[in-house]
């Protein structure tokens, strides 16, 4: 699809370890010390962080988790669909886009320390967002766990799981 080269050329994007292509756009100069986060950190963070993210039908983003609260924002394109679980293996779907009437929702706060992974809805397209986290993003607050791992942790889901998981 043109308009998926014309993104990423145009806003630089790169393949991401979970599926889909992003950029950084902000990164605050400001930092947190190791002291005042929580004990789970390791070394100092960002006070935010914000990704665009763009997430092709032919592909999915795949469950991964990271410590802190994730804001999704819809751009453009096909909504999107959340698929989270929490530690205590509770399953919601958010439908994240700007048809408003049919309940699509434009916002959605991933609560940290779920496990999260997304498709794009519509065959052939695309969907264009942005996330933002506070403390910022660090590859090291990042997990992407094997298949097995989730389905001993949530066998309950297992059907999601072996459809949002590559490892
Ligand atoms: N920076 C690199 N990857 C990510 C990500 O998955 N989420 C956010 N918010 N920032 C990132």
């Amino acid at each position: 699809m043109k308009q998926i080269e014309l993104l990423i050329e145009k806003f630089e994007l790169v393949p991401h370890p979970e599926g889909g292509y992003f950029k950084e756009t902000y990164r605050s100069e400001g930092e947190v010390s190791p002291e005042s986060l929580p004990k789970e950190y390791q070394g100092s963070r960002n006070y935010a962080t914000s990704i665009y993210f763009l997430l092709t039908s032919d592909t999915y983003s795949a469950f991964h988790k990271i410590k802190q609260d994730e804001i999704w924002h819809f751009y453009s394109g096909s909504p999107l669909m959340l698929y989270v679980i929490s530690e205590e293996g509770e399953l919601s779907e958010h439908c994240i886009g700007n048809d408003f009437e049919k309940g699509q929702i434009p916002q959605f706060v991933v609560p940290g320390n779920h496990w999260f992974a997304a498709k794009t809805i519509n065959p052939d397209d695309y969907s264009f967002v942005g996330c933002t986290v506070s403390p910022g993003f660090d590859f090291k607050d990042f997990v992407l766990p094997e298949r097995k791992q989730l389905l001993e942790k949530f066998p309950e889901h297992a059907t999601i799981i072996k459809s949002f998981t590559r490892l």
